[in-house]
């Protein structure tokens, strides 16, 4: 207590010394990590968020920004000015034809690819949501070699997130359409690559979940049990303990690939504008109409949901299995042949699903903000954009909206609130940082205890 009183007392001594500074925004950098990885992590972060590689503004960060889940959708888009590099295709004439569809991109989120190759930019190309890039470790690997994206394609070369970085640089970062290495972008050098990779798989969960969690949630612990069920939900056999791995009862078989008909949609939304939608042909050229498995823990506060973006909420994706889209698919056929039966959840199944990955998806991120507030006390400082404390309160929020749109949980949401709120005070203040930090701890964990015994 009195160690506290002293290093809040130092605090504002050092607020009074350093006032002038502190009002011009200035703040502690970290110091440098001494652990070998530790610093190739915090390499690969300031260039996936910093770096634009010579090209046209653009960073990984502005498609995949960290105080949004690393993804990017409409409602985030709207947030931006007008002269954000995202928006390149608006304001750079080389790039205002065949580059991005600025009315695709604000209205649902979509970005142009040109997956199967730069020959034909008019009409060879597909509009594809941006994926989370959470939990890549456990998400990425199978028996056939590693499956980035999501058809699994990689972007091009072997698929790893090291040539993925490359792919992703000539795709989106280029300042012409003639994509010339060293005139319109610099490729990242095998060091930068390095950094990126170990940067990425630094993020989110390393782990699996072990299902079934003893929730206590009521219609939560009933979503649970119709995902894990064979007969009912059958969701288990593709997202392994709601990851992106398979496993059909003879051992985990790795992150697949399947035609679950996606694509087949009625009415897909950026369809309906009458732009451009080409049809999306998976993985391969030509490719063999398969996408791959994206994990579920993560999915309910990264919407819109699947590779094209088609339906905007957790719920309609799991109502996405009960249609015939999905059951008149190849996945879905075979489904049936296996089980006796396609997938055909009521309303009320439909809702306890959905419930049950709204409330996986906040326990990830209670466990991650609470990391998060933990980095924080240790390291001090850390005001700047996308420092630990700022993701933590973030990462907060994020809970209590995943549930709040459901109306899960209340007492829990309380919890979450009076973490953000402490977290926010932490933040701002200038007295009793730590004690701030350690109530808003404190306060994630009773929410926790709200949701899971
Ligand atoms: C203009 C937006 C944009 C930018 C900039 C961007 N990405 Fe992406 N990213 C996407 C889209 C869209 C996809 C989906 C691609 C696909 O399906 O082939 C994606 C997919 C990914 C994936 C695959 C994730 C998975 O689960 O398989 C990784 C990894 C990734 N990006 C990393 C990067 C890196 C590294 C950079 C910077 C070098 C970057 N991205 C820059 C839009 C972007
Ligand atoms: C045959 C394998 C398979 C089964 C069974 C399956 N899924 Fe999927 N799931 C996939 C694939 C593949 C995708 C990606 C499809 C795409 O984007 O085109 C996906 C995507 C999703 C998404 C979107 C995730 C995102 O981030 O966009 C959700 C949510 C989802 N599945 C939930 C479920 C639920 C709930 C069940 C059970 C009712 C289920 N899945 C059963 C293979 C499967």
């Amino acid at each position: 207590m009195g160690h506290r009183l002293f290093r809040a007392a130092l605090a504002a001594g050092g607020l009074l010394a350093v006032a002038g500074a502190t009002l011009v925004g200035c703040d502690t950098t970290p110091p440098a990590p001494t652990d070998p990885q530790a610093a190739l992590v915090a390499k690969g972060r300031r260039l996936f968020f910093e770096e634009t590689f010579g090209g046209n503004g653009r960073t990984c960060g502005t498609c995949h920004p960290a105080e949004n889940n690393l993804t990017i959708d409409a409602r985030f888009i709207a947030t931006l000015p007008p002269t954000d590099p995202l928006f390149v295709a608006e304001f750079v004439p080389a790039l205002a034809r065949n580059f991005e569809n600025p009315r695709l991109m604000r209205e649902f989120g979509l970005i142009q690819e040109n997956l199967d190759g730069f020959d034909d930019l008019a009409n060879r190309f597909v509009m594809r949501g941006v994926p989370h890039t959470l939990g890549l470790r456990l998400s990425i690997a199978s028996p056939q070699g590693p499956r980035t994206g999501w058809s699994g394609d990689g972007a091009p070369g072997d698929g790893s997130l090291r040539s993925f970085a490359t792919g992703a640089v000539i795709q989106h970062f280029t300042k012409t359409l003639e994509r010339v290495a060293g005139v319109d972008f610099r490729l990242p050098t095998p060091d930068e690559l390095d950094a990126l990779e170990a940067f990425q798989l630094s993020l989110g969960r390393q782990q699996e979940l072990r299902l079934p969690l003893p929730l206590k949630g009521t219609v939560a612990t009933r979503g649970q049990a119709i995902f894990l069920d064979n007969r009912l939900g059958k969701c288990n056999f593709c997202h392994e303990n709601a990851g992106a791995n398979a496993n059909f009862g003879a051992g985990s078989i790795g992150n697949q690939n399947f035609d679950t008909g996606v694509e087949n949609l009625p009415d897909h939304p950026a369809r309906l504008t009458g732009q451009k939608v080409p049809a999306d042909d998976g993985l391969g050229i030509p490719g063999d109409k398969t996408f791959n498995t994206p994990p579920l823990v993560e999915a309910a506060d990264t919407p819109p949901f699947f590779h094209n973006n088609a339906v905007a909420t957790i719920e309609a994706a799991v109502a996405f299995y009960n249609g015939d889209s999905f059951n008149n698919s190849p996945a879905g056929r075979v489904l049936a042949g296996a089980t006796g039966s396609g997938i055909k959840l009521d309303a009320t199944q439909v809702q306890a699903v959905a419930s049950f990955l709204r409330v996986i998806n906040a326990l990830e991120n209670i466990r991650q903000a609470t990391e998060l507030l933990q980095t924080a006390r240790k390291a001090g400082g850390g005001r700047e954009p996308g420092s630990p404390l700022r993701q933590a309160i973030a990462e907060t929020g994020q809970a209590a909206r995943v549930l709040v749109e459901a109306d899960l949980h209340p007492a829990a949401v309380a919890h979450l609130e009076r973490a953000r709120a402490a977290a926010r005070r932490a933040l701002h203040g200038w007295v009793a940082r730590d004690k701030r930090l350690d109530d808003a701890v404190a306060a994630l964990a009773a929410a926790r205890g709200e949701l899971v015994q």
